[in-house]
């Protein structure tokens, strides 16, 4: 089972952080995984549209140009990381990374970004799972680049379990903790899926995933989810 960094190692990091990053790379994560906007066309790694929670800022990050955005404190004196800094840490590591999409103008950065990453980082995008909970998004990517791994985001159980996923030709169904059950993962392999969930730091939830034989847990302490995953009988 994997271990993805979830916004990073961010419960001991600012999350989002290129600090919480390289820190998810020094625990010794598989993944890592981000939240991303546009915003003048640029995509910038914060989770939330609005800036209080995790920075100095406030108001919408629409009302900021990229300028005034990359001024801001996200925790720690670190600031909010554009993706393609991101990109550049993780580039000559073997961690890959899942690119969550928040925004609705996420598509079109997105594509240009990875083609500049293929040509000037060599960043094979099969390293890149992007997902979302908004499946147009995912959809529109799908009919652009069909080679791209996507993850169908959901936070609650469907009547037909994991169908929605195969739909979309995704790679993998990243599904809430609060939710998953053993029929729900039956569902989602029988139909060549992934399973990834999120966000579970607490023991007894990483043996429940283990034991529902997920591929991959979501944690905000990518180091400690490891040693208890180990510790499991
Ligand atoms: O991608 C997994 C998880 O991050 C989805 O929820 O709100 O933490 O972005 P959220
Ligand atoms: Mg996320």
């Amino acid at each position: 089972m994997q271990i993805i960094a979830h916004r990073g190692a961010s419960g001991d990091y600012p999350e989002n952080t290129l600090l919480a990053i390289e820190q998810a790379v020094l625990q010794g994560a598989d993944a890592v995984e981000i939240d991303v906007f546009a915003v003048d066309g640029e995509l910038i790694v914060i989770h939330d549209h609005h800036l209080a929670r995790t920075t100095n800022g406030s108001g919408s990050i629409y009302q900021h140009s990229l300028a005034q955005l990359q001024q801001l404190d996200a925790g720690r004196g670190q600031r909010i990381p554009t993706l393609w800094q991101v990109l550049q840490l993780l580039a000559p590591t073997t961690l890959w990374l899942n690119i969550e999409l928040k925004g609705d103008n996420t598509v079109a950065p997105l594509l240009s970004l990875l083609k500049r990453a293929e040509r000037e980082l060599q960043f094979d995008v099969n390293r890149l799972l992007i997902s979302s909970f908004n499946h147009h998004l995912l959809a529109a990517l799908k009919q652009q680049q069909p080679a791209l791994k996507l993850g169908a985001l959901t936070a609650s159980l469907a009547i037909d379990y994991a169908a929605f996923a195969r739909q979309l030709n995704a790679y993998s169904v990243n599904c809430d903790v609060s939710f998953i059950n053993q029929a729900f993962v039956a569902d989602a392999k029988a139909r060549g899926l992934k399973v990834y969930v999120y966000t579970v730091d607490q023991a007894d939830d990483i043996a429940r995933m283990a034991e529902y034989g997920v591929d991959g847990i979501f944690s905000n302490y990518p180091a400690r989810s490891r040693q208890q995953l180990a510790a499991q009988p």
